[in-house]
């Protein structure tokens, strides 16, 4: 997947100025910046849920960009998304909520969908749980149960918005390594966006820091923590600045 010169503003505010990206199948990518900076931004365009201004998002050798509406669901089909706090359906139980996507694009009989179900959340760690309703769910859970719906497609690419944030330390810990394990057990390309760093880290194939609308450094860990950037040592050393879009 590649994202060429990418632009974007909202109401005379320019958010992404020019974003370059490539993200190599099977790797695992986490984009980092402050808030504010244009990460959620810049992975709705990944999706092909916001247009851009200017640019292109390719994949697959296909442009999100300039796909009729048709092609460009399509492609999306080769996405799963876990949105910032999970999303779940909460009138739905957990087996309804990864079973809605299959019900919806699949031709899947109610059987092949009850073994997908019990597949993904196997993969999550949360076996037997199909009855529960997202209300009876930690914070943590919640979270590896829109992992599990995300992946109920077998999508091509993954995309995490933000999947540690308003979680304690130690289940940000624990989803990190659900995050590892489906990277390490899935045929999947992954694109993580956060701003935690040790995060990041644990994560990452590499990271990316988009600041100012561009991506100003992209390295593996060991080498982006030596950057000499004085705003990604800054960022390292848990100072992240507010973005200031202009
Ligand atoms: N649909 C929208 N309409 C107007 N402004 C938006 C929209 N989406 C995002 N923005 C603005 O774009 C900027 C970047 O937002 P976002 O990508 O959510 O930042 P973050 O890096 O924290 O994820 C913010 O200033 C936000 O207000
Ligand atoms: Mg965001």
């Amino acid at each position: 997947m590649a994202v060429i010169d990418l632009w974007k503003s909202f109401s005379g505010k320019e958010v992404l100025r020019g974003v370059n990206l490539t993200v190599a199948p099977g790797e695992s990518l986490v984009i980092v910046g402050g808030s504010g900076a244009g990460k959620s931004v810049l992975l709705k365009h990944l999706i092909g849920l916001v247009q851009p201004d200017r640019g292109h998002v390719i994949v697959d050798g296909e442009d999100l960009a300039c796909a009729e509406p048709e092609r460009c669901l399509a492609i999306r089909r080769k996405f799963g998304m876990s949105f910032q706090e999970g999303a779940l359906f909460d009138s739905m139980n957990v087996f309804d909520n990864i079973a809605f996507p299959l019900r919806r694009h699949t031709r899947m009989s109610e059987e092949e969908i009850a073994e997908r179900v019990r597949e993904c959340l196997s993969l999550v760690h949360l076996s037997g749980i199909e009855k529960k309703m997202p209300s009876e769910l930690s914070g943590g859970m919640r979270r590896r149960v829109g992992f599990a719906r995300a992946i109920a497609l077998k999508p091509e690419i993954l995309l995490f918005d933000e999947p540690n944030t308003g979680l304690d330390p130690i289940t940000a810990a624990a989803i990190d390594r659900v995050i590892i394990e489906m990277r390490d057990k899935l045929p999947v390309t992954m694109v993580t966006i956060t701003h935690d760093m040790n995060s990041a880290f644990r994560i990452a194939d590499r990271i990316a820091m988009l600041r100012g609308g561009k991506i100003v450094a992209v390295a593996p860990p060991e080498e982006f923590r030596k950057l000499p950037d004085p705003y990604v040592q800054s960022f390292l050393a848990g100072q992240p600045v507010e973005e200031e879009v202009a």
